[in-house]
């Protein structure tokens, strides 16, 4: 819709009036904006080069790329996490697949505060739109691959509650699950050997520390790690279909472009009001420092000390948790499931207290799709969080976490407006649509 040429010539009159509306708008005091003759791109210079720079930064995502998962760009292995994705038998019941929760009508998400599988969760499910470019996973990053991160809700007790076991079982005995994974990933054990291979069974671990079930107990070590292996490539899989779920070509995308080689008409994609929230977001209101870079979010934890669902006293720890489960994981980047793990993260990871009730910055690509907000869902509205933002109302406290960047913007009601209009300017669902529904059988090659 973007490229459509109507569409920019209608905006034209618009843009050009935004342009006399912030000129005149930058004889008012409070906004000082400085109009530069000289400037390479004179014709933009509405806005100051330090505003030109800190956008462009926000420009041109890369393409992903995962030293730990040398499968990421394999087409058959995104085409089984394709199908695995939407497969419920993967779940005990039958009844879950990962798009329950993240489903492609609700932005990758499930619409709802907290999630609900086979019970519910603890926390707010997130949107996977251009998940694959995270450095840690979960809100408490306590994966540090989008492989390691898939083996989770599989064994999850509140989500699928199935067993690596199972899910090694659904591959073998389903020929064209098991076609695409050996063309992948090499012969599979013989798992119709029910003595050395029992129908379902898992390891006590962080996600289900009841597990350690006598099925798996039986196994031999030799026979543990082969499914492990399995268990690890079922997740590799799924990472490769996951990094199809790029949003890279916002109507903020086209402006930037527009804005790096001075066409106009590129730029004026980008109404009046989400060009004045994007100066906010790079200026005054220091959005960019936690939503930074493309994919708008440092990768980091942060304490927004955003108020608990319920009211209550916060009991989540966050990161502090976090950090601990990621060092532990035999499927961590550094373990021998991985294809890569030398100077990894994981390696240099220490905990400390400020961890305490930190979350992962979200990014902010597609966020208009995915409400409501925050890791428990507690924000309904995109105006709910500006407003957040702007009073800071009913904060936690600040604890000894120590971030200061935080501090309330008293922003007037058009300032809100921009901020949200900017937001919603952050919005590309269109991928080849094939890949946000189930597969069928007309797209293996
Ligand atoms: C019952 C709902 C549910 C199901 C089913 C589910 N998820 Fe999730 N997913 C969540 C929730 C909730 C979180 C966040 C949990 C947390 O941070 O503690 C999450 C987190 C994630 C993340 C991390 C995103 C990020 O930004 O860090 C990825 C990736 C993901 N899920 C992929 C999957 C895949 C792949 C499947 C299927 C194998 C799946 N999910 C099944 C609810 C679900
Ligand atoms: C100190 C770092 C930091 C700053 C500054 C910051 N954010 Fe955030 N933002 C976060 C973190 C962390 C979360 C998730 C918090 C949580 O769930 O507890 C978040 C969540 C959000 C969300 C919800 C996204 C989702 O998918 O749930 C939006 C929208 C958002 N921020 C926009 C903004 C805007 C706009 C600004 C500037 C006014 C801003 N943020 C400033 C760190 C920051």
């Amino acid at each position: 819709m973007i490229h459509d040429m109507r569409l920019v010539q209608r905006n034209l009159p618009c843009f050009v009036s935004s342009v006399f509306l912030l000129i005149f708008m930058s004889c008012a005091p409070r906004n000082v904006k400085f109009y530069s003759a000289d400037s390479p791109h004179a014709n933009n210079s509405i806005f100051t080069p330090r505003e030109f720079r800190r956008i462009l930064k926000h420009a041109s995502l890369p393409q992903v790329s995962d030293p730990t998962n040398r499968h990421l760009d394999s087409e058959p292995a995104a085409q089984l996490g394709h199908r695995l994705f939407f497969d419920s038998r993967l779940s005990v019941n039958n009844k879950i697949n990962c798009a329950t929760c993240h489903d492609p009508a609700k932005g990758l998400a499930d619409g709802k505060p907290i999630a609900e599988g086979l019970g519910t969760g603890r926390r707010h499910t997130p949107s996977l739109w251009n998940v694959a470019y995270n450095r840690w996973f979960f809100w408490d990053g306590r994966a540090d691959s989008l492989w390691a991160q898939a083996l989770h809700p599989i064994e999850s007790p509140a989500e699928m509650g199935s067993s690596r076991l199972a899910a090694a079982h659904l591959i073998y005995g389903d020929a064209e699950l098991r076609r695409l994974y050996e063309s992948t990933f090499g012969e599979l054990p013989t798992l119709s050997d029910d003595m050395r291979f029992p129908a379902q069974g898992k390891p006590a671990s962080s996600v289900d520390l009841n597990a350690d079930d006598a099925a798996w107990k039986s196994m031999n070590a030799d026979d543990q790690d082969a499914i492990n292996r399995v268990f690890a490539n079922i997740g590799k899989s799924l990472a490769a279909y996951e990094s199809k779920l790029v949003s890279r070509r916002s109507p903020f995308d086209v402006f930037a472009e527009g804005l790096a080689t001075d066409d106009k008409n590129k730029m004026a994609v980008l109404s009046p009001a989400a060009q004045r929230g994007l100066m906010l977001f790079v200026g005054s209101a220091n959005c960019r420092v936690c939503h930074a870079g493309p994919n708008f979010t440092d990768g980091e934890f942060h304490d927004t000390r955003v108020p608990t669902l319920d009211g209550e006293q916060p009991t989540d720890p966050g990161r502090f948790n976090g950090v601990n489960e990621v060092i532990h994981d035999p499927f961590n980047a550094t373990g021998v499931y991985s294809d890569e793990g030398t100077g990894s993260l994981v390696e240099f990871l220490i905990n400390n207290p400020e961890n305490w009730g930190r979350f992962k910055t979200p990014s902010l690509r597609n966020v208009a799709r995915t409400a409501p907000y925050m890791h428990q869902g507690q924000f309904a509205t995109l105006n709910e969080v500006i407003d957040y933002y702007s009073t800071l109302d009913k904060a936690l406290p600040a604890g000894h976490h120590g971030e200061t960047i935080l501090q309330p913007l008293f922003l007037s009601d058009e300032e809100k407006h921009d901020l949200v209009a900017f937001l919603e300017s952050l919005t590309d669902e269109n991928i080849p649509p094939e890949w946000l529904v189930r597969a069928t059988a007309a797209t293996v090659p």
